[in-house]
């Protein structure tokens, strides 16, 4: 009939017809186009996934899975079969779906029950400020949970009980700093009494109760086949016993190369803490860029940022500090020092103090440095250390960390230095420049303690180098304080060399560690880009101290580094993860590698599967460990 209309009309009106149906199309457009682009960014990526679709029907079920030699065997949902999810009967079937796996006890029940989150009641048994902190955890807790949730109407499911108590008991309620020492063990049970589910959590430290209620986190999750339109579910009765094997469990991320935004800087953390990561080490700067506002010195951003807008001010940078403490995470920034330094130190001779860095943006780069573009502070003017003890002060300001403190000492280039006092007519007094950069070193050690009131900074990290060599290294680095963190290949001799001469050491090994290698190369010239690409077994498979049979004793933990070339906010997420996670498995739990075989079992892609889902429902953009096919048909794939 409509059309028939249509063709009745005369010309004119079919052109004055289509006019006004065009122009409330473009208005629809408009509106809806700004409608979307004035919401926040930070709410697109950050706010957990609460997809709530309201008013849908029961889902078409396709498939049912059963419990077969603790497998879940999928199948065709027919009359007389059992209707089982995939989540419930991988919950509930064979091997635990905790990550990282704990190193203690742990046992399971084997039924599920319905509750909702409204249902939760937080009780704190902690003195002093630690309880305030549980409260923060319990509501990041609670926002972990709520991200399972995929259908608002949950809530109008029948639950099993009435209450849900999460009581945590925190014994040194005055412990709010993360120190290599803090214990962070935890007991978790979880028994149903009455009318009521308790979860009771106990540990020693605030940091130890958190990781208990991540844990709690991995022990809900949904059922998309419960009742008319899903329900969240948890495990009838459980208890564990859990604490890490290494105390140091870091994860670097470079922002220097390429800026990336606060808020994903959040996901990181988010990432971090449910897989009981404990340190971000943020190198915040380097030759490229400084992003850093620091307020006593704010000519290293204002000369070295890629844009105003790129940038990190004390306010966000104390509040990724405090973000990340509730999350267990202290936060460590490193200024690289003396090397990896250019952008952002070129206003020296503007205000009178000389150049503060020399090399800058110097070329052939390859003759100076390891990367375009070069830059290297100038060890020769004072006026160096006087900017370096206003950093430091700024530094530990911001983050309040006093145990640790990075130090760089990346790949400094000899050549640099050497070529600009010949430029530069100052005499030369070394007969090897290596003394030159080894007294830096102790010269910007002694401004690090001015800045800390003079009191000496416990912990000190330096990047491995030729100056954690011999003789080197006797000579500028007191063992008891350095912790050198070993990046070189695990085939060099630096790791069990530092071993031998009794310093602590943190591994990073390239081979293994390195998350940002393999994605090709980003310029012509120099050496090549660290391909391959390492993929999550080989991180996993990592265990130096047993290949190596290293002394474990001054091995402090390990920490998987994301250099940021080749990466920005946009593929973050997919580069760290699941590897990442692959990585705190090795360092939490530290299980026993196969050396004859190096087979992985298959309860460690199962569980590695699941914890990425759950990173996935948090908000994490993390990549596909397989295709579904594998999720769903348990040990087909191996
Ligand atoms: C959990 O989060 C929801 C949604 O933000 C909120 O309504 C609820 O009060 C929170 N519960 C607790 C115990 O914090
Ligand atoms: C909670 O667990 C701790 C340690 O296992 C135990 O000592 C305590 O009695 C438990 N509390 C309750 C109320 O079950
Ligand atoms: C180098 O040695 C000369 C002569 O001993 C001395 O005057 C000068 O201060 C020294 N320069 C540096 C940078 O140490
Ligand atoms: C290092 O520690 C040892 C043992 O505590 C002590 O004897 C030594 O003097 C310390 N060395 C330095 C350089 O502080």
């Amino acid at each position: 009939m409509l059309l028939r209309g249509c063709k009745i009309m005369k010309q004119g009106e079919v052109r004055r017809a289509l006019m006004v149906a065009t122009v409330i199309c473009l208005f629809l457009f408009i509106y809806l186009y700004w409608q979307q682009s004035s919401r926040p960014l930070q709410a697109l990526v950050l706010t957990y996934k609460h997809v709530y679709t309201s008013n849908k029907k029961i889902h078409p079920r396709q498939w049912t899975w059963l419990c077969v030699n603790q497998r879940c065997e999928r199948h065709h949902i027919t009359e007389n079969v059992k209707i089982e999810s995939l989540s419930t009967c991988s919950m509930l079937c064979g091997s635990t779906q905790l990550w990282p796996q704990p190193t203690g006890p742990v046992t399971l029940g084997s039924k599920a029950i319905i509750f909702n989150h409204q249902q939760f009641s937080l009780q704190v048994l902690a003195s002093g400020p630690a309880k305030a902190l549980v409260k923060e955890a319990f509501s990041a807790f609670n926002d972990s949970v709520l991200s399972l949730v995929r259908n608002n109407n949950y809530l109008k499911e029948k639950t099993d009980f009435d209450r849900f108590i999460v009581r945590v008991t925190v014994v040194r309620g005055d412990v709010i700093r993360l120190k290599l020492r803090t214990d962070e063990s935890y007991s978790l049970t979880l028994k149903p009494r009455d009318s009521e589910i308790v979860a009771n959590i106990t540990a020693k430290t605030y940091f130890g109760a958190r990781h208990g209620l991540e844990t709690l986190s991995q022990l809900i999750w949904w059922d998309e086949y419960a009742g008319h339109a899903g329900a969240l579910k948890i495990i009838k009765g459980a208890t564990i016993q859990d604490a890490p094997a290494f105390p140091y469990r870091g994860l670097m991320v470079d922002t220097a190369r390429n800026f990336m935004s606060i808020e994903s800087l959040k996901r990181v953390l988010v990432g971090m803490a449910a897989n009981k990561l404990n340190v971000f080490h943020w190198h915040i700067t380097d030759s490229q860029s400084f992003p850093l506002v620091l307020p006593s010195v704010p000519q290293l951003s204002s000369s070295g940022s890629y844009s105003p807008q790129e940038t990190y001010s004390p306010e966000e940078v104390k509040a990724i500090v405090e973000f990340a403490r509730i999350r267990g995470i202290r936060t460590i920034l490193e200024i690289d020092v003396p090397a990896h330094a250019g952008n952002g130190w070129t206003w020296g001779q503007r205000e009178g103090l000389g150049d503060l860095a020399v090399c800058v943006n110097e070329r052939p780069w390859s003759l100076y440095c390891g990367e375009p573009p070069c830059g290297q502070l100038n060890p020769e003017n004072p006026n160096v250390y006087d900017v370096l003890e206003k950093i430091y002060r700024d530094l530990l300001e911001l983050t309040g960390e006093t145990e640790i403190f990075h130090l760089g000492g990346d790949e400094v280039n000899l050549e640099c230095w050497a070529q600009h006092m010949q430029k530069s007519n100052t005499p030369n007094n070394y007969t090897d420049l290596h003394d030159l950069w080894g007294e830096f070193t102790l010269k910007a050690l002694a401004r690090l303690q001015q800045a800390n009131g003079g009191e000496k900074i416990p912990k000190v990290i330096v990047w491995s180098s030729k100056l954690s060599k011999r003789p080197y290294i006797t000579k500028y680095l007191d063992r008891n304080t350095t912790i050198v963190q070993s990046w070189g290949s695990s085939q060099w001799p630096d790791t069990p060399d530092l071993l031998a001469d009794d310093y602590k050491i943190l591994i990073s090994h390239v081979d293994a560690w390195y998350l940002d290698c393999g994605f090709g190369r980003w310029r012509e010239t120099g050496e090549a880009a660290c391909d391959p690409y390492r993929p999550w077994q080989t991180v996993y498979n990592h265990r130096p101290w047993q290949q190596m049979r290293l002394d474990k004793k001054h091995i402090i933990g390990g920490e998987v580094c994301l250099w940021s070339e080749q990466v920005d906010e946009s593929s973050l997420d997919s580069r760290l993860w699941p590897r990442a996670a692959a990585f705190a498995e090795r360092i939490w739990t530290d299980p026993q590698l196969d050396m004859t075989t190096y087979t992985i079992q298959e309860d460690v892609y199962t569980r590695l599967n699941t914890q990425r889902e759950r990173l996935v429902s948090r908000g994490l953009k993390a990549e596909a460990l397989w295709p579904s096919w594998c999720s769903q048909n348990p040990g087909m794939c191996l």
